[in-house]
């Protein structure tokens, strides 16, 4: 998203939009960087957020601890569905976390299964609170599902959504890197805030 000078509260950028602003995706990681207190601080800000919005069928699992992340990572990466991130599996990310459904508790609204579009939504606000935390995040869909529900041993009925990286980003982006190329052809094209924020309906722009 960019700030196109159209937002804010009287006049001021909210926090939570500074949030968003911030965000990108980051592919290059140094070392370290993820402490017991952030892991907490995102879980609990899954919890908060599902609470609060009523969604009962998201859940996130956040390893940290080198074992864990490992075994959690070749997972991802393995077989031909893992293959589609070439830099995942060397990548310096401390942690990974991993976005599951759980999908008898999934609300039906219509026709649709609406469980994995709030659990992708719970996902958002945890990425958000790693930026405010100063640490670096990536959706990855990219990945081998099944081989990561076997390694997490999650429950019947309980599906891998997505996955993110979660590190301390390394400083400067190369134009020559994955993080480079993909920043300058996806990241700098967002549409800004105004274009896609709305209040409750979507014939009620942030600003009006
Ligand atoms: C559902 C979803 C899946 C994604 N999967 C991958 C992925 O497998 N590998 C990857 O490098 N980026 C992945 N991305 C990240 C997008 O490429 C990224 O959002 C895009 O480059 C825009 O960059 P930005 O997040 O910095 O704005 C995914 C994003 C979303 C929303």
């Amino acid at each position: 998203m960019k700030y196109d000078g159209n937002l804010g509260y009287k006049g001021a950028v909210t926090p939570l939009q500074r949030i968003m602003l911030a965000r990108r995706s980051v592919r290059r990681y140094e070392e370290g960087g993820v402490m017991a207190d952030h892991v907490k601080a995102l879980l609990e800000t899954h919890g908060a957020f599902c609470r609060k919005m009523g969604f009962s069928a998201s859940r996130i699992y956040i390893e940290h601890e080198k074992r864990d992340r490992d075994r959690v990572m070749a997972a991802a990466c393995s077989g031909l569905a893992g293959k589609g991130n070439p830099w995942l599996p060397i990548t310096k990310a401390q942690a990974v976390m991993v976005l599951a459904c759980e999908t008898a508790s999934a609300p039906v609204i219509g026709d649709r299964k609406v469980a994995l579009a709030q659990a992708a939504m719970a996902m958002e606000a945890v990425l958000l609170k790693a930026t405010e935390l100063g640490l670096g995040t990536c959706w990855l869909a990219a990945i081998n599902h099944a081989a990561i529900e076997k390694a997490l041993m999650l429950p019947a009925g309980t599906y891998a959504i997505a996955m993110s990286t979660l590190g301390k980003p390394a400083q400067g982006i190369s134009i020559l890197s994955w993080d480079g190329m993909t920043y300058h052809l996806l990241s700098k094209k967002r549409k800004s805030l105004s274009q896609i924020l709305f209040n409750d309906r979507l014939d009620n722009g942030y600003n009006r």
